[in-house]
């Protein structure tokens, strides 16, 4: 990489800063010797203007709508291989031979099961949880039946773990499905593709044969490359600092889960679609719309917007693409969730405000159509979001790992709050 420097200059303080360029995008100013060089922090709440780290991972354009892994364009990945193709790109760097393939499909499989005790450790819930707050529990449970896995100094445990971790989520989450439906469990069955797998332990009754729709199976295994890893998002960061303290990484998945729950981030497919419900119907656009350029209404278009992309994301697209493909080949003619959705794209994307800032569909606007006509109810979305994105926390996690230069993470902050003051006994206040 080629380094500049840059001054930055605060009051008659000048502090000479390194600038250090990536193979692609914008380069950065390290700042690690501000502190103790000028007595002052920078100060970036949601880290706007800041790298947290070097990575080969993933690289995003905001504003050209690019995304790649590995170098690999998302579209061409989408297109040409499948979800376990991405995996082994994402964890070891390069796309696998047809040997490589075979071998890390093989490992994987073989790693589906849970210990038996899991299925008793799910007993514990209320039927009516929501599957998500079984997946923080239940993921972050697996720390107390994986022991031989958990030391991250073993580079072959890190490998364990990682396969551990991205053959077990997809069971994990079918489970916690059955769970809250109340129906009984469905074993992994090793004869299965990874997302054929994964339907079957979700749709499959102990009463009849469970076919699976080779059609859906290809579509979920697409969303699955869709939702696999970007960048460093705010659940991925997540991962990152419980890991940089040298937690196990299956604290650090559900550490993973937990923030992805929220509605600004993977939770926003479930609200996108609870949103397009609650509008019902294209004469109430409008009214949304209004509520949501109203900067007095907490109102947002749930599935709109991006902190990085300020162009179509490239992945919605994709998603769009699927979402039309599963309605057809399910024969549903008219969903009128859909004729919301393509009508309020068209409105939101010829409208001054969204244009102005930037504001267009993410990988969340479609994905709630298309998995709710898979079968999927809402509360289950963001599960199968966690179950795409597992295999990008884990190749983040092992990079944070294997970085010599790694540390813990440990920011500081601007304080506002009273300045030194002497206690007051009760007596006296
Ligand atoms: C994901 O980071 C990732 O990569 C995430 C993700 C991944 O793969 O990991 O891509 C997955 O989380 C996608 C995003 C899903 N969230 C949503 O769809 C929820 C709705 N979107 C917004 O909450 C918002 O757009 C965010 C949270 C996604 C981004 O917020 P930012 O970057 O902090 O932008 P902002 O809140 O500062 O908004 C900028 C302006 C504001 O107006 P002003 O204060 O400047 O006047 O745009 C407005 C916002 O009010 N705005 C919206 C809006 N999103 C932003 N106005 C209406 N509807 C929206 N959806």
């Amino acid at each position: 990489m080629t380094a500049e420097t840059g001054t930055i200059k605060v009051g008659d303080t000048n502090f000479e800063a390194k600038v250090r360029a990536g193979s692609i995008g914008p380069s950065v100013i390290d700042i690690g010797a501000l502190y103790g060089k000028t007595g002052m922090f920078t100060y970036d709440p949601g880290f706007t203007s800041t790298a947290s780290c070097e990575s080969q991972i993933t690289y995003i354009d905001g504003d050209e709508g690019v995304l790649l892994h590995r170098g690999y364009p998302i579209e061409q990945l989408a297109e040409n291989g499948d979800f376990l193709e991405t995996c082994y790109l994402l964890l070891y760097g390069e796309l696998p031979t047809a040997a490589q393939k075979a071998d890390f499909d093989y490992r994987v499989t073989r790693h589906t099961m849970v210990h038996e005790q899991m299925a008793r450790f799910f007993q514990g819930f209320r039927r009516d949880a929501h599957p998500m707050a079984v997946m923080v529990g239940s993921v972050g449970a697996l720390s107390a039946f994986y022991h031989d896995s958990t030391d991250i100094s073993d580079p072959h445990q890190r490998m364990i773990a990682s396969m551990r971790m991205i053959a077990k989520i997809p069971t994990l989450a079918a489970m916690a499905f059955k769970y809250v439906a109340g129906q009984p469990f469905v074993y992994p069955q090793n004869s299965l593709d990874y997302t054929s797998n994964f339907l079957r332990m979700c749709f499959a009754v102990p009463c009849e044969e469970y076919k699976v729709n080779p059609i859906l199976s290809r579509a979920l295994d697409r969303i699955f490359i869709l939702h696999a890893d970007h960048e460093q998002n705010a659940s991925t960061s997540t991962v990152r600092l419980a890991g940089s303290s040298g937690a196990n990484p299956f604290a650090c998945i559900a550490a993973g889960i937990a923030c992805l729950w929220g509605p600004a981030h993977g939770g926003a497919n479930e609200a996108a679609l609870k949103m397009l419900t609650e509008i019902g119907s294209v004469d109430n656009i409008p009214k949304f719309v209004a509520k949501a350029k109203d900067k007095n209404d907490p109102f947002r278009l749930m599935g709109f917007g991006h902190r990085v992309y300020k162009n179509y994301d490239p992945r919605a697209k994709i998603m769009q693409k699927t979402c039309h493909e599963v309605l057809r080949e399910l024969g549903i003619k008219d969903d009128p969730l859909l004729d919301v959705a393509v009508e309020l794209e068209r409105i939101a994307l010829h409208d001054e405000y969204f244009i102005e800032k930037k504001l267009y569909p993410n990988i969340d606007f479609y994905s709630g159509i298309t998995l709710k006509a898979m079968g999927f109810p809402t509360s289950m979305f963001t599960v199968l979001f966690a179950v795409a994105r597992t295999v990008g926390w884990i190749a983040q996690w092992k990079e944070m790992i294997e970085d010599p230069h790694q540390k813990i993470g440990r920011p500081r902050q601007l304080y506002t709050g009273a300045p030194r003051r002497d206690y007051v006994p009760v007596s006296k206040r």
